[in-house]
Formats: C-alpha cells, sequence, structure tokens
C-alpha cells in the first residue's frame, strides 16, 4: 500500500527527570534520576518507522529543523543510524528544541517543550519540503505523518500539499491546537488521545458509547477514519463500514513518553504492509505496549520481530467490532 514514509514535525533533546510524583505548582521535590534523551513527536515517529520496516524496501523520511548547535547535530546523527534519511532536515539559527519531561513511579508524565529550531518551520519551507520530496518519490503511494509541534499554519499548508500530490495524511493532533475548519476533510486518519478527543469534540472518549460519539463528530468535521487511543484501555477505530475497540497489551509500564508516536508509527508501517484496520490496530496497541517498557521516548521502541512476539504470546487480546 505505501512505499514511503514522510514524517513531518518536530525534533527534540529531552530532558528526563523521575520524580516519585508529579509536583504541585509552588513544590520543590526531589528528583530521582536525570537523562538526556533523542525525541520530539516528528523524529519519534520516524525512529519508530524505520525500526518497524528495517527488514523491509520502505523507507523512511524525515523532514524538519534543528539548530546549528551539537544537539541539532546529533540528533541528525540518531535518525541516520536509525535508519531514517535526514536529506529534508534543514538548519535554523535558533537552539534544536527541548522538552523537560518528569516522570512519576507509576509511568505518568509531564511534558514542557520549548520549540527552538522547531518554531521555525513556517509556511514556505513546509510548501517546499512536501514539493521536493514529491519530485524523489511517487507521493500516491507515501503516507505522510503530521503532529503538531511545529507551528500550525505551516502544519495545514503542508497537508494541503501533501494531499493535492494524492499521498495519505494521518495526522496525531498532538500537542491539541485549533485547526482550520475546511483542513479535517483532508485527513484520511486523525488519532487523538482522549484529551486530545475531548478538545475537538467536547467529548471524552472512555466507553465504546462516548468514543462512538467522538468518532461521529470527527467525520462530521469531515476526517475519513479516527482511532481513539487510551492507554492501559486500549484503543478504538471507526470509519464509514467498520468499528474496532482493541484491548491493551499487559506490560509492566516504565515510562509512557512518546507511546502514541510509537502507535501512530506502528498503524502506518501495517497499513503499509496491507494489513487490516483491525489487524492495524491491534498490531499499534502492542508495538505501544512494548515502548513503555523502557526509560525514555525512543530506547524501547520495538522492531517488527519484537511486536510479532508480543502479538502470539498475548492471542487473546485481539479487536471486537463494536
Ligand atoms: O511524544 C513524546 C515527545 O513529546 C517527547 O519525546 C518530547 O520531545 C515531546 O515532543
Amino acid at each position: 500500500m505505501f512505499d514511503s514514509f514522510l514524517v513531518v514535525g518536530s525534533i527534540n533533546i529531552d530532558y528526563n527527570v523521575r520524580v516519585p510524583h508529579l509536583p504541585n505548582p509552588g513544590e520543590t521535590l526531589t528528583g530521582k534520576s536525570f537523562s538526556r534523551a533523542f525525541g520530539g513527536k516528528g523524529a519519534n515517529q520516524a525512529v519508530s518507522l524505520a525500526r518497524l520496516l528495517r527488514e523491509s524496501k520502505e523507507k523512511v523520511f524525515f523532514a524538519g529543523k534543528v539548530g546549528t548547535d551539537d544537539d541539532g547535530k546529533n540528533a541528525r546523527e540518531n535518525l541516520k543510524i536509525n535508519g531514517v534519511s535526514t536529506q529534508f532536515i534543514s538548519n535554523s539559527e535558533n537552539h534544536t528544541g527541548m522538552a523537560l519531561i518528569e516522570i512519576d513511579d507509576v509511568a505518568n508524565n509531564r511534558i514542557v517543550v520549548v520549540p527552538g529550531a522547531n518554531g521555525d518551520c513556517d509556511e514556505n519551507w513546509a510548501v517546499a519540503t512536501i514539493q521536493n520530496y514529491c519530485k524523489l518519490k511517487p507521493s500516491i503511494k507515501t503516507c505522510f505523518l503530521f503532529q503538531l509541534e511545529i507551528p500550525i499554519a505551516s502544519v495545514e499548508a503542508a497537508i494541503r500539499t501533501a494531499k493535492d500530490s494524492g499521498g495519505t495524511i494521518i495526522l496525531d493532533p498532538a500537542p491539541a491546537v485549533p485547526i482550520e475548519k475546511k483542513l479535517w476533510s483532508l485527513i484520511d486518519v486523525v488519532t487523538p488521545n482522549q484529551s486530545e478527543a475531548q478538545l475537538y469534540t467536547g467529548v471524552f472518549p472512555k466507553t465504546n458509547d462516548s468514543a462512538q460519539k467522538a468518532a461521529l463528530k470527527f467525520a462530521h468535521m469531515g476526517t475519513q477514519a479516527v482511532i481513539i487511543k487510551a492507554g492501559a484501555i486500549g484503543s478504538w477505530y471507526f470509519d464509514e463500514k467498520e468499528q474496532w475497540f482493541c484491548p491493551a497489551f499487559t506490560v509492566k509500564a516504565l515510562d509512557t513518553t512518546a507511546a502514541g508516536d510509537v502507535f501512530n508509527a506502528a498503524f502506518a508501517a501495517a497499513r503499509g504492509k496491507d494489513m487490516s484496520a483491525s489487524d492495524s490496530l491491534r498490531f499499534a496497541n502492542a508495538a505501544a505496549a512494548i515502548s513503555i517498557t523502557g526509560e525514555g521516548a525512543q530506547s524501547a521502541m520495538p522492531g517488527y520481530d519484537t511486536v510479532k512476539e508480543l502479538l502470539q504470546a498475548q492471542p487473546k487480546i485481539v479487536p471486537r467490532q463494536l
């Protein structure tokens, strides 16, 4: 179905601090440990895709901006090491993006992002990048993955250009910000988590009924398919013909950072291999579950075989038709 993937978005250096609990306003806490790691929702999705597709011929490209600082050089290098093409990364005068991440004892997190170079991904850059990509690859067979950690006007311009070229558009609306109304009908699959779904639809999805209501609102807005990611509950898939719920796989959660990014990458990878919507949902659930068993955004992102092992180990976790 897809022969290449272009992820357009953010690239960050994450500053991870383990804390006994997420601090209250005005509270000073002693952290348990500190680490620096590669992150950014866009870069995470690209790395996850490349790991999942390593054995096949698909190609993963990342487009974004980094500073000319050491963080930028290292972040670029990390993508290359993971098998991601960096030819659509540009330099910015700004510092490379960074994120401060607090993770508590039960693996919940809180993230503050300072965009830096990500904020310099302007509309002209976004349109030119998609056009240059389309000269290189047949976009009709491309899956374009977007998130909202670069300026929203640039994401909107990039989606319009990508859709004109005939590609498939997957939007992870994270972090949630208002989106131009006309844009929703250009999106093939939107993948909010529960709070993002609530922000766009007014419905907090936590049961089949509420998830159906939220999905219907997205459908009325114009989106073709909706996935709602609900962490430890599982995830839902809705389109015009099919409705599925897949419960979460059982794993020992250490750090949930980037689980949503891995979910998106895995769903795209599975669809790219022509898996059905329900099999892709199960595959994405499993990949996201594995990703939370290690610390940091990218350390536990699985390859294809590791996901297959979990699918085989927990055969009773299967999607149910609604
Ligand atoms: O989705 C997780 C990511 O969000 C982190 O890697 C951090 O960089 C923020 O962008």
